[in-house]
């Protein structure tokens, strides 16, 4: 095994877990283990990442995930992992202004661009007014999917300021609620066109 490599880091920083007998990270050890690649030349860029507005630079091989970077580098763990396939829709987030699954964006894609995560929606305290929605519809049970749903529906909204309920559920295809509470989730997305589509006429 080649000193360095990334089985060593994992050796050197994991813990003994389970039935295995073999150390399995877990996630207080990632940044271990990451620090310990960089150190022996492993990880081969400093990637600059422009996060909720706020520039950060993560030591991270160009093909990392977003979303691990997101969770483990930065303790943003908005997103979620779920699939990890591009299929539920729970990692989802903000590249210049698009929703994109993190889990599927190498971080080297995001490098330089605006990303924005549920963490950099709310505004001087107040929620933003699509999360404000799904609370008032109670558009969760587990609240697992929540935030993917929420990125998922700002980015429809960029697209389309009034959408009809058809145009609702076409725009989230894809971001899955095992819960169940679709309906829901199409009325906080309708309620939010809505006030922002009152405070337009006021503004
Ligand atoms: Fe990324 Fe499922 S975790 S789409």
């Amino acid at each position: 095994m080649r000193a360095g490599s990334g089985t060593d880091c994992l050796r050197r920083t994991g813990r003994q877990y389970g039935y295995f007998d073999y150390p399995m990270p877990v996630r207080s050890d990632t940044r271990a283990i990451h620090s310990c690649l960089a150190d022996n030349g492993d990880m081969s860029r400093i990637t600059e990442l422009v996060i909720n507005g706020l520039s950060h630079q993560v030591h991270a091989s160009p093909e990392r995930s977003l979303l691990s970077v997101l969770r483990d580098d930065l303790d943003l763990t908005g997103a979620k992992y779920g699939c990890g396939e591009g299929q539920c829709g729970a990692c989802t987030v903000l590249l210049n202004g698009e929703a994109v699954r993190s889990c599927m964006t190498p971080v080297s894609q995001a490098a330089g661009k605006p990303v924005t995560t549920v963490e950099g929606l709310e505004r001087d305290g107040q929620l933003h007014p699509l999360q404000a929605a799904f609370l008032e519809t109670g558009a969760m049970q587990c609240g697992y999917c929540t935030p993917g749903m929420i990125m998922s529906g700002l980015s429809l909204l960029g697209r389309k300021a009034n959408p009809s309920d058809a145009e609702i559920v076409h725009g989230m295809q894809g971001n899955i609620c095992r819960c169940g509470t679709y309906p829901r989730i199409v009325a906080a997305v309708r309620m939010a066109a809505l006030h922002a589509k009152a405070a337009r006429r006021t503004s």
